[in-house]
C-alpha cells in the first residue's frame, strides 16, 4: 500500500501525469526513514531535515508534522512486516514545461514503505569494499534533492568493479559517500567530516556521534584530508538503510589489516543497543 496526493492504494494503481515536475526536472525532494518493530527511528530529525530540504527547494510543506506523523503511521500498519523504510517523495508538482516555479500548483506527494534489509552478518564480518572518485556533485548536498543523477553514476562505478560504496573526494578532502556518510578511524581517535553544504546531514551519522560522546570514544568533527582516508586504521558507512558498515578495502588495498576493527565493534554493538532501547520506548528518539 502507497500513499500518493491524499488516497492510499496498492502501488500497481499509483500513476503521475508525466508533466510532473518530479519527472521533467528532478524538481523535488526525498527522506528515507527506517522503521523498527514498525515505530519509525528518529522520526523527528528526519521530519526536520526535509523542512530543511524543502525550505532549500522553495517548496512549502504539504503538510505538519503532525500530519506526517498520521500518515506515516497509516503506511506502516498497512504494509508488511515490523521492520521496513519509508520513501517520502515530493515534488513541485504538475505544470506545463517550463524552468520557472509554477504558480498556484500543489506539490505531489509519494510516500510508499519496503522492507528494511539491514546488511547480513556475514558481510558485517567481512567488510566491504569501496572505491574513491571525484565529487562532481552540485554545491547543494545538504539538501536531499530527487534529483541524484551524479550520486547514481558515482554509486554504480562502484558496483562496476565489484564494490559496494563510493567515497567523494573534492578539493583534497572527504565528503561523504554516494549514498551514504564516512567515518575515518585514525589513531584511536573517530573523526567525521563537519556538516555544511558538501555533505547531506545523516540522520545515521549524528546518532553516531552521540553515541561516541556518550562512551567516550574519542572523536573529532573536522576535514578529513584524502591522505588520512587512505592511510585510515577503519573506515565506516553509515546510512538509515545500511546502518554502520566496516569498509575493509579501498581501491583494491586493505583498510588497516584488511578486517572490521575495534570501532566498528564498538559501534555497531551500541548502535544495536540503542535501537533495542528506543524500540522498547525507554528513551525519547530525538
Ligand atoms: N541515503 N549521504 C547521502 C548522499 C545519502 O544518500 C545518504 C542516505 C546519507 C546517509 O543519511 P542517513 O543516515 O540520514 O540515511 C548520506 C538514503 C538511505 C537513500 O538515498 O536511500
Amino acid at each position: 500500500m502507497i500513499y500518493l496526493n491524499g488516497d492510499f492504494m496498492p502501488i500497481e494503481e499509483a500513476r503521475i501525469p508525466v508533466l510532473d515536475r518530479g519527472f521533467i526536472f528532478g524538481d523535488g525532494v526525498y527522506e528515507v526513514i527506517p522503521v523498527y518493530s514498525r515505530r519509525p527511528f528518529r522520526l523527528a530529525e528526519h521530519l526536520r531535515r526535509l523542512q530543511h530540504s524543502l525550505d532549500g527547494i522553495r517548496i512549502t510543506n504539504p503538510h505538519t508534522d503532525a500530519e506526517w506523523d498520521d500518515l506515516l503511521a497509516r503506511l506502516i500498519a498497512g504494509n508488511e512486516g515490523d521492520d521496513q523504510y519509508l520513501y517520502l517523495h515530493i515534488t513541485r508538482g504538475v505544470a506545463k514545461r517550463d524552468h520557472a516555479f509554477p504558480k498556484g500548483v500543489a506539490p505531489t506527494v509519494f510516500i510508499m514503505s519496503n522492507p528494511l534489509l539491514t546488511p547480513p552478518k556475514e558481510l558485517l564480518a567481512s567488510g566491504v569494499a569501496a572505491i574513491t572518485a571525484s565529487d562532481n556533485r552540485w554545491l547543494r548536498c545538504d539538501i536531499k534533492a530527487i534529483s541524484l543523477l551524479p550520486n547514481v553514476l558515482l554509486r554504480q562505478m562502484a558496483v562496476d568493479v565489484g564494490a559496494v560504496e563510493t567515497v567523494l573526494l573534492r578539493d583534497g578532502f572527504m565528503t561523504e559517500g554516494a549514498a551514504s556518510n564516512i567515518f575515518v578511524m585514525k589513531d584511536g581517535i573517530l573523526l567525521a567530516p563537519p556538516k555544511n553544504h558538501l555533505m547531506l546531514p545523516g540522520i545515521t551519522y549524528d546518532v553516531v556521534l552521540e553515541l561516541a560522546a556518550a562512551h567516550d570514544i574519542p572523536c573529532e568533527v573536522r576535514e578529513i584530508s584524502e591522505y588520512e582516508v587512505r592511510t585510515a586504521q577503519e573506515l565506516l558507512l553509515t546510512s538509515s538503510t545500511k546502518e554502520i558498515m566496516p569498509i575493509t578495502r579501498l581501491d583494491g588495498k586493505p583498510v588497516g589489516d584488511g578486517s572490521p576493527g575495534r570501532m566498528f565493534a564498538q559501534l555497531y554493538q551500541l548502535y544495536q543497543n540503542y535501537k533495542v532501547t528506543v524500540m522498547r520506548g525507554n528513551t525519547t528518539d530525538s
